[in-house]
């Protein structure tokens, strides 16, 4: 992200401090879990998941202190995402943002564990008690977040994506696997900001879900493309893993520029989306641009 994008910066360095924050402190025991916890979660990654959280919610007028928890919470089910991703009984991927994955630096048992706690920790963080956010919405940011991550979103989307190595999937299997495993928390990230919002309305919820299924299926078609494309440096992961263990990706069927072609498409939608909203959305619309854009 350029240096320009100051509240970029200023969002990514809150989210980082709210994270430091939640999680359990290092020596507290038990310590190699917290440890591991924290090796997962601090001093890496985009912060995307947050930094849609905080959009939404301050586009509609929610203070930035009122999204810390949500934005704490996606945050900390996607690095449990990743954790138990890269676990060799899964994509056995041995780098993650730049350092070994949790279960080369801590072994399996821990970043199986670690994996847990940080999901708990999620909804632990989701559910802490807030005069700011009526009940009625705070319940409805639980079970919100609890679709995503479970068998009906995320969860679901990583089964799919494991029974199909080496299938040929059809169009349509394979954006409901990437609508599940990614685009699912994506559209979560976004909901739970403007959910904070004690008087959302039925239609700005509806407009910002479409713009978030746009914005989830397009960021897992990049990180397909991204992993054609690009290098392990530069993400921090290995490139190639997918066909190095034969995923079913957008690249793999529709080919490169189709597969960019569907990525641009999507953002079109998203941007359509946006202009229906009565808010200022400006930084949801630099975020879209941002997931099909990035290099990593
Ligand atoms: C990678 O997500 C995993 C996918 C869902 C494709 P990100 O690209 O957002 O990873 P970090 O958080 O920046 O490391
Ligand atoms: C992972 O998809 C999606 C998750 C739910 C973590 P990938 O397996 O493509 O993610 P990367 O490429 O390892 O980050
Ligand atoms: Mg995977
Ligand atoms: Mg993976
Ligand atoms: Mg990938």
């Amino acid at each position: 992200m350029s240096s320009t994008d100051d509240w970029v910066n200023a969002l990514q360095a809150r989210a980082e401090r709210a994270l430091e924050k939640t999680l359990p402190p290092a020596n507290n025991p038990p310590k190699r879990l917290h440890e591991a916890m924290r090796y997962a979660v601090l001093g890496g990654g985009k912060r995307l998941r947050p930094l849609l959280t905080y959009s939404a919610g301050i586009a509609l007028g929610v203070s930035e202190a009122v999204l810390d928890a949500p934005a704490s919470a996606v945050e900390l089910i996607h690095a449990y995402s990743l954790v138990h991703d890269d676990l060799p009984s899964m994509d056995n991927d041995s780098l993650r943002r730049g350092h070994p994955t949790c279960h080369k630096a801590f072994g399996e048992t821990t970043a199986l564990l670690a994996g847990d706690a940080l999901q708990a920790l999620a909804f632990r963080t989701l559910a802490e008690p807030t005069s700011a956010i009526p009940a009625k919405n705070q319940i409805n940011m639980l079970e919100l977040l609890a679709e995503a991550a479970g068998s009906r979103g995320m969860a679901g989307g990583q089964a799919i994506d494991l029974d199909s190595v080496g299938v040929q999937l059809t169009l349509s299997e394979m954006e409901t696997m990437h609508r599940l495993k990614t685009g699912a928390l994506i559209r979560a990230s976004v909901l739970l900001g403007a959910w904070c919002h004690p008087e959302i309305t039925q239609d700005t919820l509806e407009n910002l879900d479409r713009f978030a299924q746009c914005i989830g299926l397009a960021f897992q078609i990049q990180d397909d493309v991204l992993d054609v494309e690009s290098d392990t440096a530069t993400l921090g992961k290995p490139q190639g893993s997918d066909k190095a263990q034969d995923k079913p990706t957008y690249p793999s069927l529709l080919g490169l520029t189709q597969a960019k072609a569907r990525a641009q498409s999507l953002l079109e939608d998203a941007r359509q989306t946006l202009r229906a909203i009565d808010a200022p959305t400006e930084h949801l619309e630099w975020l879209a641009d941002f997931i099909v854009k990035r290099r990593h």
